[in-house]
């Protein structure tokens, strides 16, 4: 095939062999975010640039070298979003929707864009579905968020292949003093620090913390820590999710090093990771942003969220085994018919059982053919009966009904008794 008709590196095509466990995923969890009293909001896909170059932050990976930037026709600049807080942000702003310490609880689902180098769990484009609560500032709205998605776990079966990692990052105060100590420490070892530490003194030291580099690690060991200067709210705001996690009965692990990789985020962030996937084993990840909105230019407003990857989602069902065996169902029925006549009145009856029987799944042949052509493609559409009309038939108003996934006999069935002889199988 010519280059220019492939797909984009890191751009995946769902192929209907996957779209199953993919709307599985999509329909339970918005069911189970209807249940906790959760909305949609639907974003745009672009939004100006400025947006994640403030949002987000200059400096993070994800602004200075994973947006996909153009300019429009207009000579604006536009991004295609690599994430969504900014975008849900934007909007709650644009809308008035918290103003007066209106609560919004939101969700969204969509398509992200980011250029980073694609390997398995890492896409150039993948799937967020994203909850961002607004005007909630306490830690008891930060537990129900992990609360849920725990749900969730539960609901596809894989709590016990998911870990969560909680940090507070504390004020921007306290994370400004703390970055100040944690430069001085490191800029004598500078010359220890691995190339991408080195730069990320100057541009954003905190992401030195998770860096994957060894010798960095071992310097971080005896560096100071975020914990010794976290102020007092913060530690207090902290000290009452552990709490209220500890109630719900849901296990933590606090991880000092977590320190998320974009700028928005202060106090509480949490990460749900796997080491079923390899290197990319964060499926779910968020935290609170209260400084967000009024960096935007709104009144000051409290917001925290997250977001899953669904591709990692459904890689983790797939490893596990966990993809439900019904979200394949064959076919109930498949109507074969024999010359024009019988093809008229297949096309009314295949109606009249759709109309009769929600829920049936039923497959009409289409382009002609044998009995034994005909006959073939029923039974390779997996569909547990053939029913089979031709010129006799029709003059009897009958059909031919073949159980295809046993020996059973041919049963002749009138038209009128078929809705009633047919729901015996959607039950
Ligand atoms: P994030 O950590 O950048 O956070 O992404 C959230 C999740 O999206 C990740 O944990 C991962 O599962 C998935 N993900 C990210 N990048 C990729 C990729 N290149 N390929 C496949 N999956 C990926 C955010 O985006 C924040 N907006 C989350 C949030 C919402 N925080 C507060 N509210």
């Amino acid at each position: 095939m010519s280059k220019s008709l492939q797909a984009i590196r890191g751009m995946n095509d769902i192929l209907p062999a996957q779209t199953p466990v993919w709307r599985y995923l999509e329909t339970t969890f918005a069911q189970l975010l209807d249940s906790y009293g959760y909305s949609e909001i639907r974003l745009p896909i672009l939004e100006f640039t400025d947006l994640f170059a403030r949002g987000i932050g200059e400096g993070t990976d994800v602004v200075d070298k994973e947006m996909y930037t153009f300019l429009d026709r207009n000579e604006e600049s536009l991004t295609l979003r690599p994430e969504g807080t900014a975008g849900c942000v934007r909007a709650v702003l644009e809308h008035g929707m918290t103003g007066g310490g209106q609560v919004q609880k939101l969700w969204y689902a969509g398509p992200m864009f980011r250029y980073e180098k694609p390997q398995k769990g890492r896409y150039r484009q993948f799937h967020q579905i994203g909850v961002e609560v607004f005007n909630q500032p306490g830690p008891d709205i930060d537990a129900e968020l992990i609360v849920l998605t725990a749900r969730l776990w539960k609901k596809l079966g894989m709590s016990d292949a998911v870990t969560l990692q909680l940090n507070s990052l504390g004020s921007s105060e306290a994370r400004a003093t703390y970055r100040d100590a944690l430069v001085s420490y490191l800029q004598q070892h500078f010359d220890q620090l691995d190339e991408d530490s080195q730069r990320r003194l100057t541009t954003n030291p905190l992401r030195i913390l998770d860096s994957k580099n060894d010798q960095t690690q071992s310097l971080l060991a005896d560096a100071p820590t975020l914990h010794d200067y976290l102020d007092d709210e913060s530690r207090a705001h902290f000290d009452g999710l552990k709490r209220r996690l500890d109630a719900a009965g849901i296990a933590f692990e606090i991880n000092p090093k977590l320190v998320r990789g974009l700028d928005y985020y202060g106090r509480t962030v949490f990460e749900w990771v796997t080491d079923k996937l390899g290197s990319q084993g964060t499926v779910c990840a968020g935290g609170r942003y209260d400084g967000l909105v009024s960096q935007f230019g709104g009144k000051p407003t409290p917001g925290v969220g997250f977001a899953m990857g669904i591709e990692r989602l459904v890689l983790l069902m797939e490893t596990l085994e966990l993809v439900p065996e019904e979200l394949n169902l064959p076919a109930h029925a498949f109507i074969c018919a024999f010359g024009e006549a019988a093809e008229l009145a297949a096309l009314g009856l295949a109606e009249r059982l759709r109309d009769a029987l929600p829920g049936l799944r039923l497959l009409v042949n289409a382009g002609g053919g044998s009995f034994k052509s005909q006959f073939k493609k029923a039974d390779k559409s997996g569909a547990l009966f053939a029913l089979i009309l031709g010129d006799d038939e029709l003059a009897g108003r009958v059909v031919g009904c073949k159980p295809l996934r046993d020996d059973s006999e041919q049963q002749s069935i009138a038209w009128d008794a078929l809705p009633e002889r047919l729901a015996a199988c959607l039950a």
